[in-house]
């Protein structure tokens, strides 16, 4: 069950082309069936890569054995957990367990301004609702978790920094991690080999407090909301531009204050939307990335006039060091 000794090999070819990963499918598909056999399988489906990866192959390799619990803590990205919904309960008509746990989430977090609280509370609420919702079942023997490479090189095997995806230490079962020697690039390449969404598969870095970490300060739900919007509009437009899958990451963050602004002749006060757009190899340093002015003046014109509460657009150029990528 424990996955810390494990070790990439130093023959491991890496995965780079779909018939490497097709040989990758087969021989886990394999591996799956062997260790699980007629039992059922658990796995906390965030809609990231990584566990998406491990839902498909589960999919594949042992069909409704597989029970997915998607949990919408209401701090997902715009159409996010509709497209969990749709990937997964329906083109790949998995045993999908939805929870929309959206007010649980925002009444805790209602009032908590301080990063690291708002961290653990929604960290720990997550494993409640997570625990509640596996008591619930019956004769599940396996945990299915989307365990990389680096996770393991850098922690202790588990997805420890992904506070979200961490689960219950005493949740007794045995841990199927059929991704765990695998790299990011890699997981990327099995993903599309799957036949999962381009968009899923290539879909940038997104911590695991999700929007949390964005709507700084204490979370009210209008801001919670203005901030979706604009980030949707973000996503939209660097689609539009064909930056997807060049910028590394790119997001908005909207904090707890507000400014004077004028609209229809009359004063406005709204929040400023702040625009990161990243590019970086480890996440340690990152650069900036040169927007074009037109597309920075497009972004500012649609976010001011779509987005309720919202009444100025600022582009972050501070590099990492000395700016962390997320405002927090
Ligand atoms: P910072 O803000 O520390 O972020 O420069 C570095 C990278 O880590 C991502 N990040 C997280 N990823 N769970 C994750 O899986 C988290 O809790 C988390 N917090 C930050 C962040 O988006 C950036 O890519």
């Amino acid at each position: 069950m424990c996955v810390l000794t494990d070790k990439r090999p130093e023959t491991m070819e890496r995965i780079t082309t779909p018939e490497l990963a097709e040989k990758f499918i087969a021989e886990q598909v394999e591996a799956i069936r062997a260790q699980v056999g007629d039992k059922k399988v658990l796995l906390a489906l965030s809609g990231g890569v990584d566990s998406s990866v491990v839902a498909a192959l589960l999919i594949k390799a042992i069909g409704k054995q597989l029970i997915c619990v998607h949990v919408n803590h209401g701090l997902m990205r715009k159409g996010e957990s509709e497209q969990v919904i749709e990937v997964f309960g329906k083109e790949l008509d998995a045993n999908l367990i939805y929870i929309d746990a959206t007010d649980r989430f925002l009444d805790l977090l209602a009032g908590v301004s301080e990063p690291e609280k708002k961290r653990k509370i929604i960290g720990g609420e997550f494993i409640k609702v997570f625990d509640e919702e596996s008591a619930k079942l019956e004769g599940i023997s396996f945990l299915a978790q989307g365990t990389i490479y680096p996770d393991i090189l850098e922690s202790d095997g588990v997805k420890a920094h992904h506070n979200v995806g961490g689960l219950p230490e005493d949740m007794q079962m045995e841990l199927v991690e059929p991704v765990r020697l695998l790299y990011k690039d890699e997981v990327r390449v099995v993903g599309e080999a799957l036949g999962l969404p381009w968009g899923m598969v290539y879909r940038q870095p997104f911590p695991g407090p999700g929007l949390g970490v964005r709507c700084l300060g204490a979370i009210t739900r209008d801001r919670l909301h203005a901030l979706r919007e604009a980030d949707a509009i973000l996503r939209e437009e660097f689609e539009q531009a064909g930056l997807v899958g060049k910028v590394w990451q790119y997001f908005i963050a909207v904090p707890d204050t507000k400014s004077v602004g004028v609209k229809d002749g009359k004063r406005y006060e709204g929040w400023p939307a702040i625009i990161r757009a990243v590019n970086t190899t480890d996440a340690m340093s990152a650069t900036i990335e040169e927007l074009p002015y037109p597309l920075l003046h497009r972004i500012t014109d649609r976010i001011t006039h779509e987005v309720e509460g919202i009444n100025r657009v600022l582009y972050d150029l501070t590099p990492k060091p000395i700016g962390t990528i997320e405002w927090e």
